[in-house]
């Protein structure tokens, strides 16, 4: 767990942005510590500067007398208590200053001396720092003039104290926040992964878990899925190709096979193997057109032939089956009523939409008595095009629509010919074309609606 957590990306880059942070933080608290710092030891440094020059021309004028004086009335002066002043002679005894003693180890630091003092504060003892400048001069030999700065030191202090608790504070929010975050960002992913091991090893039902908060994880999760029941359809989709094709071809083709094998037994003239041949070429047929149209429904079902989508004028198709199936429909006395609106423009896969189209038709012709009328019509509403094959014949019990949509189907009227495959083509091609399939009652008869997207 613990190399996992080093070597995930979100943790890696939880800690470049602590890192970036807290260098962010520190840049600017180091600016400021370096300006304070600084412009307080410039005025410290003017204020040595400028009294040592006082005093030296205090020398000049009264000589080294007068500047014991002078001393002794400034250390006495309670106003300024950072002041420091010593005046020694040479053997760096004192002779006036606010310090007991010459400071003996101090540091040299170009023309600063650098020392520290004991001194009482609030009843406590503390040392002090104190810079200063050290003149030699003619009489009482050396002159220190220093400052306390100890205030200075105080500054410097809290800047750094504030420096260092941003910094704590940045780097304890920063790197739990980036583990945290990791740990949930690698638990989601060994979630997706898991699943998909799952799936890999068989469970081909098993599906990403999808949260509510429509994040990245739940769109990956989302299109993973998709992908998955896509993969799903199409292996359906083949297997439902195979299975049905072996399944359903398998008798027609047994039948073909013994009406062959029963020809070959027992005819005995030209004219009975003309019978045999010709039995089995309708034998054939019926296996061709079988198995057409197992593949249609398949391939539609498992959503192919979406490429070769283009548009359609539903109209113009619907027109053409029409056309088709004109001599049929005057052979049995009947009559077909085509109410086509211009410009039913559909996105669609146009042998398809005819194909469906003409088994509606042809359903409406099968399954209604001679005599009767069938009326289609194509209607654009608004942004629906509506295409209606509907009859006055016996029509599909309510409860039965559902189940006349299934492959080899068939209710009423089995002495007409069919395989119980129209339907479920039509149904195939209308999701393949996301369109509704509606099957009405068209008192009387079937009323079948498809409804296209206008395109
Ligand atoms: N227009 C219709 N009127 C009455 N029944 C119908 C109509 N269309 C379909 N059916 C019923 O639905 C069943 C399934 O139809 P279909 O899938 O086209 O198969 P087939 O026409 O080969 O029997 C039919 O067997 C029939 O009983
Ligand atoms: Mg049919």
């Amino acid at each position: 767990m613990r190399s996992r957590l080093l070597q995930s990306s979100t943790f890696r880059l939880s800690l470049l942005y602590t890192v970036i942070f807290a260098v962010s933080v520190f840049g600017p608290f180091a600016f400021i510590y370096d300006e304070t710092v600084s412009s307080i030891d410039r005025e410290i440094n003017a204020a040595i500067d400028a009294e040592t020059r006082g005093l030296m021309t205090d020398l000049e004028r009264m000589g080294g007398a007068g500047l014991i004086d002078v001393v002794n009335e400034r250390t006495a002066d309670p106003a300024d208590l950072d002041a420091i002043y010593f005046l020694a002679d040479r053997d760096k005894r004192p002779l006036a200053g606010n310090l007991i003693e010459w400071p003996r180890n101090g540091v040299q630091e170009g023309r600063w001396y650098l020392f520290e003092i004991e001194a009482v504060e609030g009843g406590r003892e503390t040392s002090h720092h104190i810079r200063s400048r050290i003149e030699v001069i003619p009489g009482p030999y050396f002159l220190l003039v220093g400052r306390d700065i100890h205030e200075r030191d105080k500054v410097r202090n809290t800047v750094r104290r504030a420096v260092g608790w941003a910094l704590a504070l940045a780097l304890g929010l920063g790197i739990p926040g980036g583990v945290l975050m990791s740990r949930r960002v690698l638990g989601r992913v060994d979630r997706i992964a898991e699943t998909a091991r799952q799936i890999n090893e068989g469970d081909l039902s098993r599906r990403m878990d999808v949260g509510d908060s429509g994040d990245e994880f739940d769109r990956l999760s989302e299109s993973l899925n998709a992908m998955l029941d896509r993969i799903d359809r199409l292996m359906t989709g083949m297997r439902t190709v195979s299975d049905s094709v072996a399944h359903d071809l398998r008798s027609p083709l047994t039948h073909l096979r013994n009406r062959i094998e029963q020809a070959l037994r027992e005819a005995r003239d030209t004219d009975d193997y003309r019978k045999a041949l010709r039995a089995a070429l309708s034998d054939t047929d019926r296996v061709l057109t079988m198995f057409n149209a197992l593949m249609t429904v398949a391939r539609a079902e498992a959503d192919m032939g979406r490429q070769e989508m283009e548009r359609v004028d539903l109209g113009q198709v619907a027109a053409g089956v029409v056309e088709l199936y004109e001599p049929l429909v005057e052979e049995r006395g009947m009559e077909i009523a085509a109410s086509i609106a211009p410009d039913a423009m559909v996105r669609g896969h146009r042998q398809l939409l005819a194909q469906a189209i003409a088994n509606l038709v042809d359903n409406a012709i099968k399954y209604s008595p001679s005599g009767e009328r069938i009326a289609l019509t194509v209607a654009v509403e608004g942004a629906e095009i509506r295409l209606t094959v509907a009859d006055s014949g016996p029509g599909i019990a309510a409860d039965s629509r559902e189940q006349a949509l299934g492959r080899f189907v068939r209710l009423a009227g089995r002495e007409t010919p069919g395989y119980g495959l129209g339907l479920s083509l039509v149904a195939a091609v209308a999701q393949l074309h996301r369109a509704t399939l509606l099957l009405e009652d068209n008192t009387p008869g079937l009323r079948a609606v498809l409804v296209l997207t206008h395109a």
